[in-house]
Order: structure tokens, then C-alpha cells, then sequence
């Protein structure tokens, strides 16, 4: 049965309880035949899977399903939950009208992936949303240029509101023991006794920079959780399991296993900026941390946001009610004249003394077979995205 757990190791998640919405295993098949006799929904993307799974293990407290209107307006329109606490995007379940034609409020429906239930929806509400404004408000753009308004546009025109059961996970298996829940987290939190914990959000490989945030932050918090986002992003992003090769051959060199853990954060990218750092911090908050590093253009795509603009959006909100504290870094780069990494706020040199490569430059060296210097990115770092960027060129 799904559950409220209230007394949980570590700092409260958001809301004060983790809200699991795993079936039990007593229970999973009555359910699973309940849900073949069921009218369907279609998981449409990977972002609805990616969402169940959020939902499954509580990353998405408080929320127990996909969003009603009072929350969806509510998180639009004002960053707020109908219960008045600060959520910042909206999470919802998209419905074809043939679709929807078969549900009404109080029925139950089957989500359905590859032909297989994978969850079940008490379903509170089937309503109209407006594209363009759920564009504008969460990416204040309505260009369909924008990763995330493209996928709002995608969609077929209704959304299902209701608590969900969630009966299985098709992404289970990828990366093993690092997919922890946040309860596994938190428990390993507790057992490593760390009573500040910092999570470092990223969809890149870690280069010298991410490198730089990541131990500045562990100077001073007791832990540092390496929470690479796994559920989806575009795909020209790196793929996630090279990138967790990256991270597993950092760890091995360069990291203080006993002072950090790698684990993957199955979310799927929105590309929302400013609220998806909002959104990020809050996910982790329920994973059981307490301090979150948010550098420059964080959760950004293109030029739709200002480069510090999702670190104001902090400042919008009483620190009491997020709950879980911004690290905040500048602009970070490896200067020649300091002879070490620095950032805007402590490093007088100019601009040619900083070793500064674009994303479409580096791209070019790793296709190319050249190693970006090593200042840029570590060498054993570097040699996996070369071998990459080749097995993607022949493939
Ligand atoms: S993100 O979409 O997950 O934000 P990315 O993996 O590039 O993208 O960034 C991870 C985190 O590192 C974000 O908080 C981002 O702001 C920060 N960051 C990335 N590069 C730099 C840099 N050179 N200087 C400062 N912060 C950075």
C-alpha cells in the first residue's frame, strides 16, 4: 500500500513526510489484474515514467499523484501547492480526448506503458490546460525552440488529475546500487552520520569547474552526494551511462569516497531554469539533504535565462519554507595567473588568462579525438567522452 512516512532519518522532507506510492508486494497482483480490466492512459513519454517513478519513492512529496487544478493554477500562477507550500513546476499526466472520453471523476484508469499497466490513477479530475500559458508561465518563453514548451506542445490536450499507485518500474534495473530512494538515502546519510549534506544537480559530465563547485561545497558540509539526473534530457546531451563511467572514474581518483556518494536522481529534465532550481532542491530535500549548489545558468537551455537568475529565485522565497539551503556559485573557470581553479569572486585576472571552451568547441576536440587540457576536464575523464563521441560517430 502507498504510505505516509512520517518519521523518517535525517532533516524533514518537503511537507513533513515522505509520501511513497509503491504498491505493496501483498497487494501488487490484485492490483496489476484490477488495472488490465481498467480504461487506459497512455505514459506518452519518458517524462511521465520518470514522474510515476519520482512518485513511487516519495522524491515528489507531497504530491501523491499527477496535479488537480487547484494545485496545477495554484504552481502556474503563484509557485504555490493548493496547501500554500512553494512548489514551482507543474507535474501532470497528459490524456488524448478518446482517452478521456472513457474516464470520469471517482474512476479508477490504468497507466499504461509498452502494453503493461505500470500504474493505476484514482482518478479526481480530467481537465483543459492551456499550452501557452503553462509555456510561458514555467519557461517564460512560448517559442517552441525550447526543449520544454516543444514537449508542452507535443501533448494531446487533456490533463488527469489523481493519486497514483504506482505497480512497477521499467527503469529498475539501470545503474544498480545507485539507484537509491530517498529513504536509502537517507538512511545512508544516517549511517555515515552527516549531519550537512550537500547534492550536486547535473546533466554534463563532471568537468574541472563542476569539480571545483563540488569540493568547495564539501569544505563546508560533513557529506557531498554526487546526484547526476538520470530520467531523461535532449539528445544532444550526453547519455547517462556514459556519464556515470565519467562520474564512477572521478570517484576512483579524485573524490574522498568516505566524505561522498554517487547516486542517481531519476528525473527527467525540463530545461525550466530558474524553477527547475526550485524543483531540484526541493526532490532533494525529500532525498534527505540539506544544502544544494546552484552555479551559474542552472537547469538552463539557449539564452532564455539570465546567468545567476535561478539563484535569485531563491531569494523570492522565506528560507524556512524550502527548507533546504542554496550553495550559490559564481561563474567558475581554471585561471593560468592563480595557478588554480577560481571564479569571478576570487579571481582578478582577465579574461586571457582563463582557460574558457565553449560546449560546441569541446564537441569538435572529443570528435576530433583530442583531449580538452587539463585544466578543462581530467584526462581519464576526457578519455571516455572521446571514446564515446567516437562509438556515437560510427554508430
Ligand atoms: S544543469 O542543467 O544540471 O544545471 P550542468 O550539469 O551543466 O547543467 O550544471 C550542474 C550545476 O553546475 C548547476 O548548478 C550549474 O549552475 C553549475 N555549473 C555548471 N558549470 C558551471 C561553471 N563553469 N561555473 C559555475 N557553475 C557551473
Amino acid at each position: 500500500m502507498p504510505m505516509t512516512l512520517k518519521d523518517v532519518p535525517g532533516s524533514p522532507p518537503h511537507g513533513g513526510a515522505l509520501e511513497v506510492r509503491m504498491a505493496g508486494d501483498e497487494e501488487r497482483d490484485d492490483l496489476e489484474a484490477e488495472a488490465s480490466r481498467l480504461p487506459g492512459i497512455e505514459a506518452r513519454s519518458r517524462r511521465v515514467l520518470s514522474d510515476l517513478e519520482l512518485l513511487a519513492v516519495g522524491a515528489l512529496s507531497p504530491n501523491r499523484g499527477f496535479m488537480t487544478t487547484d494545485d496545477y493554477a495554484g504552481v502556474l500562477e503563484d509557485m504555490r501547492l493548493s496547501s500554500n507550500l512553494v512548489w514551482t513546476l507543474p507535474v501532470v499526466l497528459p490524456a488524448s480526448d478518446e482517452e478521456a472520453s472513457r474516464l470520469g471523476s471517482g474512476d479508477r484508469a490504468a497507466i499504461v506503458h509498452q502494453g503493461t499497466p505500470v500504474a493505476i490513477i484514482d482518478v479526481a479530475e480530467v481537465y483543459r490546460y492551456d499550452p501557452r500559458r503553462e509555456a510561458l508561465m514555467t519557461y517564460k518563453t512560448d517559442e517552441e525552440a525550447h526543449p520544454g514548451v516543444a514537449y508542452i506542445y507535443s501533448q494531446p490536450p487533456n490533463y488527469v488529475g489523481g493519486e497514483v499507485t504506482v505497480l512497477s518500474n521499467p527503469f529498475a534495473a539501470e545503474f544498480g546500487s545507485y539507484r537509491r530512494t530517498p529513504l536509502q538515502l537517507r538512511e545512508l546519510i544516517a549511517e555515515r552520520g552527516w549531519r550537512t549534506v550537500v547534492a550536486f544537480q547535473t546533466r554534463n559530465p563532471i568537468h574541472r569547474a563542476h569539480e571545483y563547485l563540488t569540493k568547495c561545497a564539501l569544505e563546508i558540509t560533513e557529506g557531498l552526494v554526487i546526484h547526476p539526473l538520470v530520467g531523461g534530457t535532449k539528445a544532444d546531451d550526453i547519455p547517462a551511462e556514459t556519464r556515470m563511467r565519467c562520474y564512477e572514474v572521478l570517484m576512483e581518483n579524485y573524490y574522498p569516497n568516505d566524505r561522498v556518494v554517487l547516486s542517481v536522481f531519476p528525473a527527467a529534465m525540463r530545461y525550466a531554469g530558474p524553477r527547475e532550481a526550485i524543483w531540484h532542491a526541493l526532490l532533494r530535500k525529500n532525498y534527505g539533504i540539506t544544502h544544494f549548489i546552484v552555479g551559474r545558468d542552472h537547469a538552463g537551455v539557449g539564452d532564455y535565462y539570465g546567468t545567476y537568475e535561478a539563484q535569485e529565485m531563491f531569494d523570492r522565497f522565506d528560507p524556512a519554507e524550502l527548507g533546504i539551503q542554496p550553495l550559490k556559485f559564481e561563474h567558475s573557470f581554471y585561471c593560468r595567473r592563480c595557478g588554480q581553479m577560481a571564479s569571478n569572486k576570487t579571481c582578478p585576472h582577465d579574461a586571457q588568462e582563463r582557460v574558457h571552451l565553449s560546449g560546441t568547441q569541446v564537441r569538435k576536440m572529443l570528435l576530433e579525438g583530442r583531449e580538452p587540457p587539463p585544466e578543462f576536464s581530467r584526462p581519464e575523464v576526457a578519455r571516455i567522452l572521446i571514446e564515446d563521441a567516437r562509438s556515437r560517430r560510427q554508430a
